[in-house]
Order: structure tokens, then sequence, then C-alpha cells
């Protein structure tokens, strides 16, 4: 066991989750990394941000799905729990998918408390989101009411609260953590910076959905990252839930006209589409109590993190066009399976 004790990090091969289990190794965690490499987006892609970690001894990886493993072995010698497994995604929520987005963000978390709420854990780290917020993130209505506006929104509002039921009637030691909008290196394909960048890289128009106005408060991941490893030891108030946000809010033309100028892309046209249902025109964190409280304050700014990104991308495309590519070999090689 490392140093620091022993953390369950759910979801760990995702873009959160996977630098999340790098730097609690880099810390010396000894992280065992459960993910179940949904297709939300490409396995491979998941495969790669965990593939580099198997060569660490303090690193385990468990392909596992939260509704089925077995959950007192996965978590067997665990200190604390970070979850970060999950449905993302507000506009693909509606709809057919609703089911999909209970089982991953409700389901799968109560059965991931049920299995802790007894153990003993020193801390249980639940990645929520901004988007509980909804039209309460608005500043001209009530500002900090999560008023969800997408069914996504509801069911992270849901594992808060779940959450937080299991703090008072069990006594877990356990924080929600309200990320917003998190951007590079590693970002989900279906997330606006990533497809931006790709269509960029391409000569492609990259699409905005509606007029662009609208804002949100893009947070680097390492910042993300960050401060999910203080919440894993910081003293808290019980069940408390904190914003992660930059606190520097821009609109999507803002982010669209710096990458362009960051890629020396000023030619390219860019084209719109209506706007996507759920979608509300601000997000806005108030970092206060994060920076009370985990003594955390975000350090990258936009431009910078921005920049990260460009080049996590075009070193992707320089790695997936190079011989030896990740795709010749089986994905049980890399998980374990
Ligand atoms: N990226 C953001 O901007 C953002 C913002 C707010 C909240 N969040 C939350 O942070 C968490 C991580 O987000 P991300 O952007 O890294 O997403 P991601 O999709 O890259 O990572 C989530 C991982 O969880 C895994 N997973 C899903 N359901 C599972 C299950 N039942 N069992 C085991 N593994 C499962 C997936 O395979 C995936 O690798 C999610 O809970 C998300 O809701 C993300």
């Amino acid at each position: 066991m490392g140093p620091l004790g022993h953390v369950l990090v759910t979801g760990a091969a995702g873009f959160i989750g996977s630098q999340l289990c790098a730097a609690l190794v880099a810390r010396g965690w000894s992280v065992r990394g459960l993910d179940a490499f949904n297709d939300f987006y490409d396995p491979l892609a998941k495969r790669r941000n965990v593939e580099h970690l198997l060569e660490s001894p303090a690193f385990d990886l468990l392909p596992a799905d939260l509704a089925t493993a077995a959950l007192d072995e996965v978590l067997d010698d665990v200190d604390a729990v970070a979850h970060l497994a999950g449905e993302p995604g507000v506009s693909t929520s509606w709809g057919p998918a609703f089911p999909r987005y209970v089982d991953r963000n409700v389901l799968a978390t109560q059965r991931l408390l049920e299995a802790v709420c007894s153990r003993g854990l020193r801390r249980f780290v639940f990645a929520s989101s901004s988007s509980v917020y909804g039209a309460g993130n608005d500043v001209l209505r009530a500002r900090g009411e999560p008023r969800p506006t997408s069914p996504y929104g509801v069911t992270k509002l849901a594992g808060e609260a779940l959450v937080g039921s299991y703090a008072y009637s069990f006594g877990l030691p356990a924080v929600s953590l309200r990320y917003f909008s998190v951007y590079g290196p590693r970002q989900r394909p279906d997330m606006a910076a990533h497809r931006f960048i790709e269509a960029l890289l391409d000569g492609r128009p990259p699409t905005v959905f509606g007029d662009g106005t609208q804002v949100r408060d893009y947070t680097y991941v390492g910042d993300v990252v960050d401060a999910t490893m203080r919440a894993l030891t910081a003293d808290l108030p019980p069940a408390a839930v904190l914003d992660i946000a930059s606190a520097s809010p821009v609109d999507v033309r803002t982010l669209l006209a710096t990458l362009r100028e960051l890629m020396s892309a000023d030619d390219v046209p860019v084209t719109s589409c209506e706007a996507r249902r759920g979608d509300v025109p601000r997000t806005a964190g108030d970092i206060s109590m994060a920076q009370e409280w985990l003594g955390w304050s975000p350090t990258v700014d936009l431009r910078t993190g921005l920049a990260r990104q460009i080049e996590w991308h075009r070193g992707l495309r320089e790695q997936w066009s190079a011989p030896h590519h990740l795709t010749d070999r089986p994905l049980a090689a890399a998980t374990g399976d």
C-alpha cells in the first residue's frame, strides 16, 4: 500500500478519472482503478488513457461494471473512494437513453454506497456536475438553487442526494464536487473544445450549437484533479457540496476565437445549428467554499489549458498515424480482461 493509503477510483479510464489515477500514483497513493470501458465513446481511447499506468506497481485495473462487480472484493483494503464512473452528456440524455443514465448515475451510485457505507472509509468523493444547477445557475434567477434542465442533471442531482442520505444516516464521510465544463488533454469527443479542435485540425468548419453566446465556466482538468485529490483528505463538514470551477466564465464564441488564434485557423469558417435541448444560457461556479475547505484555487487559465489540449490532439494524430498503432493489439492486453 502507498504511504497515503489505498484509493478506489471508479471511471478510472475516463477523461478525468485516468488523470486522477496518474496524479494519485505520483503522490504516493496505491490506486485501484475500476472501469467498464463502455462505448459512450471509443473504448480504445479509454484504453489509451490508462495504458501507461499499467506499468506502475501502485496501480491495478479492474475492467468491471459497478452494476455487477463483486464490490466486497473490489473494496478490499480500500481506505477512500473517488466515484467518477457515470454517464455524461446533457443533450444525449433525453428519450430512450434515460434508463442508461439512471443505471449508470443513480443505481450504480446507490450500489456502491451500500457497499461502502459500513466499511469505515476515510472519504467518499462523488463527481457531480454543474448540470444539477440547470436554470438555477442563471444569475437572474435563484442563484445556487439546483434546478436541472436535463435528464442528465436530474440523475447527477439524484446521485448527490443519495450521497447525502448515506452521509446523514451512516456517517459516511462524503463530499460531492460539482465539476464545471472540464477541458484539457483527453477531453471526451462529445465536448465542445474537443470537437472544435478536431474540426480546425481537419480544416472543417466547427459546429456551434445555438448562437455561441452561451457562457460556460470552463475548468482545466489538472485543476479538477487537484481539487479531487484534496477532497480525499481535507477536513470537511458532513456531506459538503462544492463547486469546482475556473470562476472565469466565457462564452462559446470566445472559446472558439481563442482556439482559432492558438491554431492560426482564422480563415476556417464556422457553422451553427440549433441550440441543444437542455443547454442553459450560463454556468458560473462559486468557488469560495472550495477555496475555504480544500485550500484550492484554479491555477490554469483558458489560453494555457487550451494550448495543452491542442498539443494533445496533435500528438494523438501523430501516434495514430505511426506504424505500431494501438489498435494492432487486442484490448485484453491492456485491460487484463
Ligand atoms: N467532463 C466534464 O466536464 C464533467 C463535468 C461535470 C461532471 N462530470 C462527471 O465527472 C465524471 C467523469 O467524467 P468524464 O468526462 O471523465 O467522463 P468519461 O466518460 O470520460 O469517464 C467516465 C468513465 O466511467 C466509466 N463508467 C460509466 N459507467 C460505469 C459503470 N457502471 N461501471 C464502471 N465504469 C463505468 C466509463 O466507461 C468511462 O470510462 C462523470 O461522473 C461525469 O458525470 C464531468
